[in-house]
């Protein structure tokens, strides 16, 4: 077995040096592995076992895994949603002293979803319309902070539940470059290589049945467009109104808020002549409601349940006749007297099956359905014992957990159960079919179809993407 001769991260984990560096990733030990869903890709991607955690391997030649390496650890301290890079293991050999590929190690990202794993034969546009609005929302949020992603596509989203909705998180960085801003070119090119991968995606959906008749590719693109548009706006555009309407400047801030946005800095400029006043928000920064919820509580939640959660707080606040009480010391009250005896409610057993703040979320809901069918007003406790038994403990499991995993291999038995990509042994149905894994002499689509492959050879050929100026070299790191 070779030996790991360069073992790269700022988060060492010295329960990774005895692994099997020095055999090729598809051939590692299923013992070492973790069956769980993920999406398609061209390189090997497999899940390891360290100890509690589960980290995702990806085969990736030097230059790429350092580059994404990278890329992805300044993507965390820019706050982006994006899965947290852990380290790069290089120079490795197998026996016979033949040089392996690079492994980059990401943590993996619990209770996240591939797209495969929403899509099904009976999704409901609403469902479609919420992955969309995730979408964006993670497009326009990455190129706020000057990333332009070059590879947009479903395979390279991770979805978690999100109260209602849902949060996108970016997986694949590979083929990204940061910059100090995005110009309007740069951002308007890396929309257009989303719209035609996702037309792909969206197709390739369609083609395997997966999609819905009424949901048409090409409006769900431009969709996609459109909104990105609304949003950048919203959020960067210059509003002009009168000198009487000063509030206005109140109201955009409101709206920013209310989108789950904070204003950093509002440009405010005033033309004493016409008396126009001009104001453009200067930097806004995602995670207005998680920022408080985790100021108020310590709980680290998704948007819009840290929205649903401070919404039951305040309520909360208000009907217990803690108007005046210092907001922080009703919140630890609340945690206390509200939220954790819901999350006592809840069987060790099935704490795999969502996260906290989603369960918090549906007690809720089943709450108040519960309290319109019995014409009462049901106490929160009661309201997680029903939920328990009638909702979650006939949920599939969606943590990271060995549990997750048996019960779906055990319905269908899976090609490779490390590469759910291959499929089910016995499918009737052809296998997840992606063009983009293919040759591009194997395609069966017209000469004129959209050129996908050939769009990706060309960022391939050039995939030596630019290094970023601003980060240290990998030996100080
Ligand atoms: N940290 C992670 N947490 C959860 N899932 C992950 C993680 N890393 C990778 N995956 C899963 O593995 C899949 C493939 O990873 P990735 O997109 O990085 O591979 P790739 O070969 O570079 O893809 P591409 O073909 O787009 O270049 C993802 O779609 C995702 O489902
Ligand atoms: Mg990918």
């Amino acid at each position: 077995m070779g030996a790991v001769t360069r073992f790269i991260s700022a988060t060492p984990d010295s329960r990774l040096l005895p692994f099997p560096w020095g055999t090729p990733l598809a051939d590692w030990p299923v013992e070492l592995l973790v069956a769980l869903p993920r999406g398609l890709s061209r390189h090997v991607v497999r899940f390891i076992q360290v100890g509690e955690a589960v980290y995702a391997a990806k085969e990736i030649v030097e230059h790429l895994a350092l580059h994404e390496y990278r890329l992805l650890q300044e993507l965390h301290r820019l706050d982006t949603p994006s899965v947290e890079a852990v380290g790069v293991i290089t120079e490795r050999r197998d026996r016979a002293g033949t040089p392996l590929d690079p492994i980059l190690l990401t943590k993996h990202l619990e209770f996240s979803l591939p797209y495969r794993s929403l899509f099904s034969a009976s999704v409901r546009q609403e469902t479609v319309s919420k992955l969309l609005d995730a979408l964006v929302v993670l497009i326009v949020r990455l190129h706020l902070v000057g990333f332009k992603w070059g590879d947009v596509s479903l395979s390279n989203i991770l979805f978690r539940r999100d109260a209602e909705s849902f949060s996108a998180y970016l997986v694949d960085a590979e083929t990204g470059e940061l910059h100090a801003h995005l110009s309007q070119g740069q951002r308007l090119q890396d929309l257009e290589v989303a719209k035609t991968n996702l037309y792909g995606d969206f197709l390739d959906l369609q083609a395997g049945g997966l999609l819905r008749e009424e949901l048409d590719p090409q409006h769900i693109v431009d969709t996609i467009e459109a909104q990105y548009q609304d949003l950048w706006k919203e959020l960067t555009g210059v509003e002009k109104f009168g000198g009487d309407e000063l509030g206005r400047i109140e109201n955009r801030v409101r709206r920013l808020n209310a989108l789950g946005f904070d204003v950093a800095e509002m440009d405010i400029r005033t033309d004493a002549g016409t008396s126009v006043v001009s104001i453009q928000p200067k930097v806004v920064d995602a995670g207005h409601h998680q920022r408080r919820l985790m100021r108020l509580t310590g709980l680290d939640t998704e948007e819009n349940q840290a929205r649903r959660l401070l919404n039951d707080l305040d309520t909360w606040r208000f009907r217990t006749g803690q108007g005046n009480v210092d907001e922080s010391v009703a919140a630890h009250k609340w945690l206390m007297e509200v939220f954790e005896p819901v999350m006592e409610a809840v069987p060790a057993s099935l704490r795999a099956k969502r996260e906290p703040a989603q369960i918090f979320h549906e007690v809720l809901d089943y709450r108040w359905y519960a309290s319109q069918r019995a014409n009462r007003e049901i106490p929160i406790a009661e309201a997680a014992r029903g939920y328990v038994h009638d909702v979650l403990e006939a949920l599939p499991d969606e943590a990271m957990s060995p549990d997750s995993v048996i019960p779906v291999a055990e319905i269908k038995k899976l090609v490779n159960p490390y590469d759910p990509s291959m499929g089910y042994v016995d499918d009737d149905e052809e296998q997840p079919y992606d063009p983009w894994e293919d040759q591009v002499e194997e395609l069966r689509l017209p000469a004129d179809f959209l050129d996908i492959e050939a769009l990706r050879a060309k960022s391939r050929a050039s995939s030596q993407p630019a290094m970023m100026s601003r980060l240290p070299p990998p030996s100080e790191m």
